[in-house]
């Protein structure tokens, strides 16, 4: 537990809103490269809103030369940030599709903000939002407490009741660790739960896809002795069964995971007993 929470302060620490750019100059430095090239001006409406100012929520417009910087719409953004407007909140950390943090709607789909390409052609504008149905804490920054909360609720990490063989570490054959590619790689970007119909309108109580994943994830472990337990624990008919095999958590995965897939092993294993 103090290792989960520690990760998420360490997490928090790194996400907060409104941090200087740091690696984001690197874009700059990318825009400088190809200053040569023409200038070709893309407008992108960004969605904005303050808790501290009574306005409503409003998208601003910002005309950005696309050949002045990166590829990719956290490229963009942080342009945007640098030249255009320093108020522009978002979360950000590590570029590559690691962290989580740039998790956002563009054009309507959910994705991290840096590895989506923005769509080169300039004749379209580009609308970005924050995730679907979250609360918002500031401009793309949403509340991710419940999302947290629910992960917590999971209980993510191993449990034995065993001491360890060697004492050093539980073992794993090839096969049982094979078993866990495919979960292990979630990054909790919230991208698959906030992009689920079931998840926006029950998100009080169903656990939606992406902590379901992560809670197959561990009921499958080999060295996990709690399997029972964690099945017991989401087996129920609002933070399991809100699940209608929509299928858009699967569709935009940034990590081509398949949360649809994870929780109907849940409910199989529920229904017949078996792990499979
Ligand atoms: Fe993000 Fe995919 Fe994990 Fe969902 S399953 S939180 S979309 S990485
Ligand atoms: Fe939602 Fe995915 Fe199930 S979109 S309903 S969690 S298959
Ligand atoms: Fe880390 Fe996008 S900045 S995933």
């Amino acid at each position: 537990m103090q290792a989960l929470r520690r990760g998420l302060l360490q997490r928090g620490r790194l996400l907060v809103a409104e941090a200087p750019l740091g690696r984001g100059y690197a874009t700059q430095a990318e825009g400088a490269a190809v200053t040569s090239k023409a200038t070709v001006e893309k407008e992108f409406l960004v969605y904005r809103w303050s808790p501290d100012s009574e306005e409503p929520p409003r998208y601003d417009s910002y005309k950005v030369d696309i050949n002045s910087c990166g590829p990719m719409m956290l490229d963009v953004l942080l342009k945007i940030k640098d030249e255009q407007d320093q108020t522009l909140s978002l979360r950000r950390s590590c570029r590559e599709g690691i962290c989580g943090s740039c998790a956002m709607n563009i054009d309507g789909t959910n994705g991290l903000a840096c590895l989506t390409k923005v769509d080169r052609d300039a004749s379209k504008m580009t609308r970005v939002a924050p995730l679907p149905h979250m609360f918002v804490v500031k401009d793309l920054v949403v509340d991710m407490a419940n999302f947290y909360a629910q992960y917590k609720h999971i209980q993510p990490y191993l449990q034995t009741t065993k001491p360890k063989p060697d004492g050093k570490e539980f073992l794993q054959t090839k096969d049982d660790r094979a078993k866990l590619d495919g979960l292990y790689e979630c990054i909790l970007c919230a991208c698959c739960s906030t992009s689920c119909p079931s998840y926006w309108w029950n998100s009080d109580k169903y656990l939606g896809p992406a902590v379901l994943l992560a809670a197959y994830r561990w009921i499958i472990d080999s060295r996990d002795d709690f399997t029972e337990e964690r099945i017991r624990q989401v087996n129920d008919q609002w933070k399991l069964y809100r699940c209608h095999t929509i299928g858009n958590c699967t569709t935009v995965c940034p990590k081509g995971l398949n949360p649809a897939k994870a929780i109907a092993k849940i409910k199989q294993i529920v229904e017949t007993g078996k792990i499979v």
